[in-house]
């Protein structure tokens, strides 16, 4: 008997295995896709144009009759879905016309919202503010709870370090510390009760582990990572999910030092089980069982079945090769029959612990009720309002006036819907979205405001650059909406040149020649490399792609009628040449401050010959119409042991005329340690409100067992020392003041 089976369903789970034949076991083990084949380049031409009249678009799915099939044969476990009559028709064929009536997970790509679509993920950890991202990510479960959804491919916990990689965008950018408290909140949001129907869903963070380390950014590569690295940074978010209830994970495409993440016993078996004791379902990556073969460690897909249920994948999605391996490979003794019931036994209880044997089917008619409720559409404008990240705003140029300005809206993403929807927004619908120029509409008067596009996002599209000139001309100000579109982030989609794509930058450089004053909006996937955009630029607020209400917020914010508050979650560099650039980063032995060793007749230090080494923004920066002075540090507790909690002070004034929302951050450093540690570490953060004027103390508490690391042998420690604690508002400035840990901590 697995030691790791939840004891409420152990006596279940038990009576179910002991029917199941060898396939039926198998069949437990299996996600397989539900859909007949269509067009799809069809049905995308459909749906642009769709997108282009502002309806909405159903993709016209069949269910694929071999599937209904297999599920009534009993030989699929898992499909990906959200059309919920589809789900209930194949639930049926699972729970009534199978022999053994064991019901369906159903999967499904929630990543920042279902109908109600938030920002991206990257922009709503922003926020800084996990539990406004807990009840987001709680809207999202209720809308795909509606369809038939009890399983959500998310959150997405990759730590990612270099933004040329696409998928920076599903993530909450650099830090782990910030990574983990995201990680909780969206587990917390997704797994928490009042579904409807009582439905309950589990989350899926993902991808098990390493994959935002791709070498160059580029989607799916290799990854090399120290043993120390990984437990340091890459594997927390995912400690904190499961230590927050997640019941499954999905292992990733790449590699990790030589083994690929789905046939990785060391992490499979040794972290998830044995170390931290999880008893939740592993999911493969789509076909990544099958992937195997193009690594080059298995010969062929029965070799990769072999490889990936002896490392601990559970279920295969999309490859089949457990459905045409496994059963074969067990009755030749290549995989342990005890290996095989272990994975079912641990499937089957996810299933028990949903409630999907008592309640299977959804309601079809519930998603009048809950899709794009009211309270759902005003929470996604509340996080895209916080999401968004002022950078610059030289002599006030913001917040605009409303009544006496004439604005020009220049650029192609300021009229646009499907763009700003984002990556992986696969149930959201462009027809939802208000655009920039709808946002500006509530506040502008029809004569004082001119839209004009200028040029497309990418492509030497033939539009007129000089109409917008013109526009620009005619007006006191130029608010310039510019980006990405929705397509160029996300998976496979990684970029070598981070500069603004097309012919945008002309269109920047045309206007910046009017020398009227420009207010730019970036809307992207990721940070881009704009220094040119950011000189030109009297204001800079990064919009992201910031979902269905994206334009509402982003006129809240330039007219004022919402401070903003968010800061970044992931550096910005001057120039790709510098990635991976992340503000935790060690000092080498020849920092680029002090005086370095002197070798030959000038000093050799760690720098660039041709750009400084910081980012242009660095993590945790970002502005907002107030303004903040800190004073008075103080260490409280100036000699702390490892199982105690260091407190620290500091005063905070908003010395503006506004009420705004302040994001404190706290980071240490340990000075001396047995191995090098980095220059900074985020190790608490808190949002604070404060009235125009008002003066408060604000007091961190942190529980000195989190100030560790993993030391020469690899294992976890808290040691003795000095610490610098910076308190500020941002990686970059902060007070300071000095702490010391008495006794060693061993986990
Ligand atoms: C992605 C996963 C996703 C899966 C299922 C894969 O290509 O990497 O993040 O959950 O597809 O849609």
């Amino acid at each position: 008997m697995d030691k790791h089976i939840d004891p409420l369903f152990k006596a279940k789970v038990e009576e179910l295995l002991s029917q199941m034949t060898l396939e039926e076991k198998v069949g437990q083990l299996v996600l397989e896709n539900a859909f007949a084949p269509i067009n799809w380049h069809e049905v995308l031409q459909q749906q642009k144009l769709a997108d282009e009249r502002g309806e909405p678009f159903k993709i016209p799915l069949e269910i694929n009759p071999v599937t209904s099939e297999h599920i009534r044969a009993g030989r699929v476990s898992a499909i990906n879905s959200a059309d919920p009559l589809l789900n209930n028709r194949l639930q049926q064929a699972a729970v009534e016309e199978s022999r053994l009536h064991i019901p369906l997970l159903v999967g499904h790509d929630v990543i920042h919202g279902f109908r109600t679509v938030f920002p991206i993920p990257l922009a709503e950890s922003c926020t800084w503010n996990p539990e406004l991202l807990e009840r987001a990510s709680h809207a999202a479960a209720v809308e795909a709870a509606c369809m038939g959804i009890n399983w959500i491919f998310a959150p997405m916990v990759d730590i990612a370090r270099d933004p040329r990689w696409g998928r920076v965008a599903e993530g909450a950018g650099e830090d782990p510390f910030l990574g983990a408290e995201m990680a909780r909140a969206r587990v917390r949001g997704f797994q928490s009760g009042n579904l409807p129907m009582g439905r309950r869903i589990s989350a899926c963070p993902k991808h098990y582990v390493g994959y935002g380390a791709a070498e160059a950014g580029r989607d799916y590569n290799s990854v090399e990572l120290s043993e120390r690295t990984l437990r340091d940074v890459y594997l927390p978010p995912f400690q904190a999910a499961f230590d927050n209830g997640a019941q499954s994970t999905m292992s990733a495409f790449n590699e990790i030092s030589g083994i690929p993440g789905t046939c990785n016993s060391f992490l499979l078996r040794t972290v998830l089980r044995d170390e931290w004791g999880w008893n939740g379902v592993v999911v493969s990556d789509f076909n990544a069982i099958g992937e195997l073969v193009q690594h080059g460690v298995a010969k062929d897909l029965r070799d990769a079945a072999r490889l990936s249920i002896l490392a601990g994948v559970d279920i295969d999605m999309e490859s089949g090769a457990y459905t045409k391996h496994l059963a074969q490979l067990v009755e030749d003794g290549a995989v342990p029959l005890t290996i095989l019931d272990e994975a079912v036994r641990r499937v089957l209880c996810l299933k028990f612990g949903l409630g999907l044997f008592e309640n299977p089917y959804v309601d079809e008619t519930l998603s009048e009720k809950y899709i794009l409720a009211p309270e759902f559409r005003s929470l996604a404008l509340d996080v895209a309002r916080q999401s968004m990240v002022l950078l610059k705003n030289d002599k006030n140029v913001l917040p605009l006036q409303a009544q006496d300005q004439r604005i020009a809206l220049i650029g192609p993403l300021a009229n646009n819907r499907a763009d700003l929807l984002g990556t992986w927004a696969v149930t959201g619908q462009a027809s939802d979205v208000e655009t920039v120029f709808d946002g500006f509409r509530h506040y502008v008067q029809g004569n004082l405001l001119n839209c004009v596009p200028g040029c497309s996002v990418s492509g030497d599209d033939p539009l007129d650059i000089s109409a917008a000139v013109a526009a620009a001309q005619d007006s006191d100000i130029v608010v310039l909406v510019i980006g990405e579109s929705a397509g160029m982030s996300g998976e496979a989609h990684s970029r070598a040149h981070l500069g603004l794509p097309g012919r945008q930058q002309e269109l920047v450089n045309a206007l910046a020649a009017t020398g009227k004053p420009l207010v730019t909006v970036l809307m992207c996937g990721r940070p881009l490399v704009v220094p040119a955009l950011v000189e030109k630029s009297a204001a800079l607020l990064i919009g992201w792609h910031a979902g269905i209400r994206a334009g509402q917020a982003v006129a809240d914010i330039l007219f004022g009628a919402e401070n903003p508050s968010g800061k970044l979650t992931v550096s910005w560099p001057r120039a790709e040449g510098q990635i991976p650039v992340y503000y935790a980063h060690k000092l080498t032995g020849r920092p680029a401050e002090g005086t370095g060793t002197t070798q030959y007749h000038e000093p050799f230090r760690s720098t660039y010959l041709d750009e400084p080494n910081a980012p242009l923004f660095s993590f945790g920066e970002g502005m907002s119409y107030s303004e903040y002075e800190y004073s008075n540090l103080q260490v409280l507790t100036p000699f702390v042991s490892p199982k105690e909690t260091l407190q620290v002070g500091v005063v905070i004034k908003n010395t503006s005329s506004r009420a705004g929302v302040e994001i404190v951050q706290l980071y240490i450093r340990d000075l001396v340690a047995s191995v090098t540690r980095p220059v900074k570490e985020l190790k608490g953060f808190q949002r604070v409100h404060l009235e125009a004027g008002e003066k408060r103390e604000i007091r961190f508490e942190i529980p000195v067992n989190t100030l560790g690391f993993h030391g020469l042998e690899n294992r976890y420690l808290v040691e003795t020392g000095e610490f610098k604690v910076w308190i500020g508002s941002d990686s970059t400035h902060g007070l300071d003041g000095i702490f010391t840990v008495r006794d060693i901590l061993h986990s």
